[in-house]
């Protein structure tokens, strides 16, 4: 018996989704940050550090429109608090794997929220002795701001929705979707 492909569960267009950026306008945007980057890094072999696991997928279209020699580390945090405290606890699970005294830094995360996770990770970065530090962040949630964050190089504010895809999860799932989907019934999952 034929199997139509209407038959096989997309997750892709997956009916709970309803896109709020594009593949296309998520690739232009990080053309034009890639540019902006290469433009003031010139000659500097900065050092960018990805926020696991999120950020990977951004960061791994952003590192390829950057021309200027650079290198890349990653970091994994845990930040608890948001809904039940308002002072972020943020615990270090995997730091970086070379000292960064004297290195120009830039940090990419996939989304500030709260900024409570951001302005404990930039602060820690800078106390250990880097010539700078900067931040790239895809999406602002910048109604949600508890702690004050600067984002140097931003790819997009959005309104106060939970959002999957292009590395953003819900309970690990979604992080494949190459576009950007407000999660309509978190309910369902
Ligand atoms: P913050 O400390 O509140 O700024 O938390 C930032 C982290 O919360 C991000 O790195 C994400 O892992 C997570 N987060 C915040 N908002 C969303 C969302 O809408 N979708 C998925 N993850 C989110
Ligand atoms: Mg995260």
């Amino acid at each position: 018996m034929a199997t139509s492909s209407a038959q096989i569960p997309s997750e892709f267009s997956n009916p709970n989704l309803e896109v709020l950026l594009s593949e296309e306008q998520i690739q232009t945007r990080i053309k034009e940050l890639g540019a902006e980057i290469t433009h003031d890094y010139a000659g500097r072999n900065p050092l960018l550090i990805g926020v696991l696991k999120g950020a990977c997928f951004f960061m791994s279209d952003l590192l390829r429109a950057i021309d200027t020699r650079l290198g890349i580390e990653f970091m994994a945090i845990s930040s608890y608090g948001s809904s039940t405290r308002t002072s972020g606890e943020v615990r270090i699970l995997k730091d970086l794997d070379v000292p960064v005294e004297g290195r120009d830094l830039i940090v990419i995360e996939d989304i500030v929220d709260t900024g409570l996770t951001l302005s404990y990770l930039l602060a820690n970065l800078k106390s250990r002795g880097a010539a700078s530090v900067k931040l790239v962040a895809l999406l602002d949630k910048y109604e949600r701001r508890e702690r004050e964050v600067e984002i140097d190089y931003l790819g997009f504010k959005i309104p106060d929705h939970f959002v999957v895809g292009y590395g953003l999860d819900f309970a690990e799932r979604y992080r494949n979707l190459p576009f950007i989907a407000v999660l309509k019934n978190p309910d369902l999952g």
